[in-house]
């Protein structure tokens, strides 16, 4: 026996070096933790349990049958983070930089498998040059299943993806199926094709910082949902994002513990300003409503006239989906339609209520928006809240205008409360663009015009810029204090605790993709 652990125990530390120590050393010199090193910080002390140490890859081609390592490039396995269990898998850059070989690929499935079976989260820790070049198409073959698997299991158990260093090729597209990306600042990248395959086709000049780093896809093209400033940070968020969602789609998010106190928040009564033209950043309303620091927000930078992300109301977790006076008015463009469309369909999927704050001028015009189709894109957020079945309550806090009106959870596309402050205008469009139009003949034909337009446009705010018209129609079921919010909202939500609405049978909905 004594021999046959020594033997094993070899083996073992073995597999613990990875691709060896100068390897180790050269991860490290780059600001990058090891794979072994990431799951350490991630997971629970001593709840990591390994699975499939000692695999490797069959490969012989290029003299690939004298160099193996035991793992194969990626550390696969199970273990808790904050009590919960989530299964993993860490690519080892050490190992033929975290390539994805046969072998590498069946490793991750195999977690999968087991993650699906037995819903529960997975985390991917990617750090991979893309498919193992000495092997050719099984890698590719290993990529595809990898992305079948990801999409089976979308919608099932929740998927996120931390990005720790270079993603090529096929490395990022099981990410980009996943919930959610992070990415690390500096030290990872993401991108189809790289700098010097770009320069050969496009003669672009680019760095791989700006064609793929964590700043780029976290304000440019949005496909990082955060970009955090190093390692530790984006494992933090991980563990972070984790606390809000539940374990599979058959599960409630877990609760906090939280005892009912004066829920009345005074300050929120003195936040709208006097002109309803100008900016306040709703994010001050939104920490004032939610539990004090429990705001995660998700896609921060990117479409910023659109806020989104997790908090916590009465202990229990919410997504919110905000216009942003603060920026391009709020107004709803194709970058902010797509960015809550998925941020709702995450939530809808995952059985998280969803609370909506609103005021929005309208859709965005202009020969952009069409011509890279706004109808098409503004469609995405109209239909992912018409078939949310999750508790759905909206606050309109001032504007409501046109389709937008509609669009922002509004009674008739299935929201349960719809709540408005006394500064809500809900209308057609803002009074001074309605009276011009309606009041055309009128105005153009009077002694003065300028002088009847503002007559003709204070008509018609004095009708429409308020929520009374709605709330008349049943459309508001309640005009409140602003002070009321938060007590309105923890009421409404434990109303809403036990709703059951079954859509149409379908094999899948046709969202506007
Ligand atoms: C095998 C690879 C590899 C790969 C890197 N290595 N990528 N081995 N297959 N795809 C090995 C290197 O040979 C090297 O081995 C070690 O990993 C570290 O690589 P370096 O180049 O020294 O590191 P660095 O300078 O940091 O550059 C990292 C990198 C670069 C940007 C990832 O290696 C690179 O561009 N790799 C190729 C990326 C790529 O084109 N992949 C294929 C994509 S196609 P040693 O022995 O020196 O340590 C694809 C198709 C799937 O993925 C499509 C599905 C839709």
């Amino acid at each position: 026996m004594d021999k046959k652990l020594t033997l094993l125990n070899t083996k073992r530390e073995e597999a613990f070096l990875g691709g060896g120590k100068t390897r180790i050393d050269q991860q490290h010199k780059k600001g990058k933790l090891t794979a072994r090193e990431r799951l350490h910080f991630l997971l629970d002390e001593g709840s990591f349990e390994e699975i499939g140490m000692f695999v490797s890859h069959r490969s012989t081609d290029f003299g690939m049958q004298y160099e193996k390592y035991p793992g194969d490039g990626v550390i696969t396995g199970y273990g808790t983070v904050n009590g919960r269990l989530v299964y993993v898998f860490s690519q080892d850059f050490t190992v033929f930089g975290g390539s994805l070989s046969e072998t590498h690929a069946e490793k991750i499935c195999k977690i999968m498998d087991m993650a699906l079976k037995n819903g529960a989260p997975l985390i991917g820790l990617n750090d991979s040059g893309g498919a193992r070049i000495q092997e050719g198409v099984v890698s590719l073959g290993g990529y595809a299943d990898i992305f079948y698997k990801n999409t089976m299991a979308s919608g099932v158990i929740p998927q996120l993806s931390a990005i720790m260093g270079p993603c090529a090729g096929g490395a990022v597209y099981s990410p980009a199926i996943t919930d959610f990306i992070l990415m690390v600042e500096q030290t990872s990248y993401m991108f189809v094709t790289g700098p010097n395959v770009v320069k050969t086709v496009t003669h672009e000049e680019v760095t791989s910082e700006e064609l793929g780093g964590a700043a780029t896809h976290a304000t440019k093209s949005g496909v990082t949902h955060f970009a955090c400033a190093n390692e530790i940070e984006a494992i933090q968020h991980l563990k972070k994002l984790l606390s809000y969602v539940p374990q599979n789609c058959e599960e409630q998010a877990p609760a906090e513990p939280y005892e009912i106190g004066d829920e009345k928040r005074l300050k929120l009564n003195e936040m709208m300003p006097e002109n309803a033209n100008q900016p306040y950043d709703v994010r001050e309303i939104i920490t004032e409503v939610i539990d004090s620091e429990s705001f995660l927000e998700v896609h921060k930078d990117f479409a910023e006239n659109i806020v989104v992300g997790f908090a916590r109301l009465a202990g229990r977790s919410i997504g919110i989906v905000a216009n942003q006076p603060a920026f391009l008015a709020g107004v709803l463009d194709i970058h902010a339609s797509t960015k809550a469309a998925r941020f709702v369909r995450f939530c809808d999927a995952f059985n998280i209520p969803i609370l909506v704050f609103e005021d929005v001028p309208g859709f965005l015009p202009g020969t952009d928006q069409e011509w890279n189709a706004i109808i098409t894109n503004g469609a995405k957020l109209l239909y992912a809240f018409c078939e949310a079945t999750v508790p759905r309550i909206t606050v309109i806090t001032r504007k409501a205008y046109g389709g937008a009106y509609d669009v922002m959870n509004s009674k008739h596309i299935g929201a349960d409360m719809n709540y408005a402050w006394p500064t809500a205008e809900i209308a057609v469009m803002g009074a001074k663009g309605a009276a011009e139009i309606i009041f055309k003949k009128e105005i153009s034909t009077a002694e003065n015009p300028e002088e009847k337009w503002l007559e003709k446009e204070k008509e018609y705010s004095d009708i429409f810029a308020n929520p009374y018209r709605a709330a008349e129609r049943g459309f508001i079921d309640e005009v409140i204090e602003p002070a009321e919010t938060r007590v309105k909202l923890i009421k409404a939500f434990k109303m809403l605790e036990n709703k059951v609405v079954n859509n149409p049978r379908k094999k899948h909905g046709n969202i506007p993709l």
